[in-house]
């Protein structure tokens, strides 16, 4: 399909980045290692990101993780982009990053959100979500296990709006060839990776037959080159129906930026919510982790009662991303304890415990796993 492109576009299409090789985890390359010990940037954001920092801080040091946080605190109110600026050459110079939900408190026009803003500087094209029911959290649905692969940096989310004449707002979704292919063969390279058998191309082809319908054409030719996973496709309205009512039909799914917002909160819904599961921003060159619905959860910020497990599974899928595999294991183990076999859930889960009691069982299970075991997991 032959598309034009308008010269405001341009800076979108960043062609130089399709790189057929460097997928799956293999994606950013962690830069700030000094004498064994790795330094990222840990971005707290608003609402209840800086005491959710505050336990990743808390677990990091009692399990003896060799990381160093470089914060850095971006001011919702601000117009300016200095802050925004340093975090985003604080994350370049470590590759790695740990962050909250930053607000743009902002309604000027112009003033760009400064989580796209990110992600789109630092190129990060696809965020990936894996959503596992914990069998211990009483849900609708039973054993969940559903990969959501998002195109993470155009579409809804350009950010290109302008008031045409008075009254008439336009905004443009922008898809291109090569972050649909870049983030269609993501999808695929990282099911072959883990051995599943199917993706599903979410889209609204439909209505939107030039954008979805390049998403879905794409999506369609690099699933050729993987003949031994099914390829289906899905419109958007349906998807969130059949996911409801049959979760368990969905394996790996693809779509664009909005329906991955969408999505992405819907299936955390159905295992849990806001609190349990994690997010990865990849891109070629840096990672970014933080909780996978990205909200703010301002007000329940400061009560002690938001629920600490989605920030803590970011750091897990952090030091995985490291290579720390023996203190990612313990804290994943030390977390599934707590919620499956410890029964400690926070309000949002329907329990009674507090943030802070979440935390410090998790650092008695930490203890109990470790116990004879020096910090590179070498018995004694
Ligand atoms: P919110 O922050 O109010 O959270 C939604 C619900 O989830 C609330 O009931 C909250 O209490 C609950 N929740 C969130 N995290 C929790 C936790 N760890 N433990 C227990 N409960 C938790 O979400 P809302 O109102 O949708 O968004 C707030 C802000 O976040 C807005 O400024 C929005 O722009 C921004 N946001 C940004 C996104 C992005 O991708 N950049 C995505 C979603 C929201």
């Amino acid at each position: 399909m032959a598309v034009r492109v308008c010269e405001r576009l341009r800076p979108l299409l960043k062609t130089s980045h399709l790189s057929p090789i460097s997928f799956v985890r293999k994606a950013a390359i962690a830069k700030a290692k000094y004498g064994g010990r790795h330094t990222v940037t840990m971005l707290p954001g608003g609402g209840i990101g800086p005491e959710l920092m505050a336990y990743v801080k808390e677990v990091f040091r009692f399990a003896g993780v060799p990381v160093d946080f470089e914060t850095v605190s971006i001011d919702p109110q601000s117009e300016g982009n200095e802050d925004l600026e340093y975090a985003i050459t604080s994350i370049r110079r470590n590759g790695v990053c740990i962050k909250g939900n930053i607000e743009t408190k902002s309604l000027t026009a112009g003033v760009q959100s400064r989580n796209v803003a990110i992600r789109s500087e630092l190129d990060l094209f696809v965020s990936v979500l894996h959503c596992k029911s914990y069998p211990g959290v009483r849900c609708r649905h039973k054993g969940i296990d559903v990969i959501l692969v998002r195109q993470n940096t155009e579409g809804e989310y350009a950010m290109l709006e302008h008031e045409s004449v008075s009254g008439v707002v336009e905004s443009m979704k922008v898809v291109t060839a090569e972050n649909a292919e870049r983030v269609a063969r993501y999808g695929f390279e990282y099911a072959k990776k883990l051995g599943r058998k199917k993706v599903t191309t979410i889209h609204k082809a439909n209505i939107m037959k030039l954008s979805d319908g390049l998403f879905l054409e794409t999506s369609r030719k690099v699933a050729k080159d993987y003949p031994n996973i099914q390829h289906n496709d899905m419109i958007i309205d349906n998807c969130c129906m059949q996911l409801v009512s049959n979760p368990h039909q969905f394996d790996v799914m693809i779509m664009t930026n909005l329906y991955g917002a969408i999505v992405s909160n819907v299936v955390c819904g159905l295992v849990g919510g806001a609190g349990l599961i994690s997010g990865i921003n990849y891109g070629d060159h840096y990672a970014v982790f933080e909780p996978g619905t990205r909200n703010t959860g301002t007000a329940i910020a400061g009560k002690n009662i938001a629920n600490p497990i989605a920030m803590l599974s970011a750091s897990v899928d952090m030091l995985e991303h490291l290579g720390f595999h023996y203190h990612a294991t313990n804290i994943r183990k030390a977390i599934e304890y707590t919620i499956n076999e410890d029964r400690l859930h926070t309000l949002d889960l329907g329990g009674t415990s507090s943030s802070t009691d979440i935390v410090h069982n998790v650092l008695k299970r930490i203890e109990k796993l470790t116990e004879g075991h020096n910090w590179m997991g070498k018995s004694y």
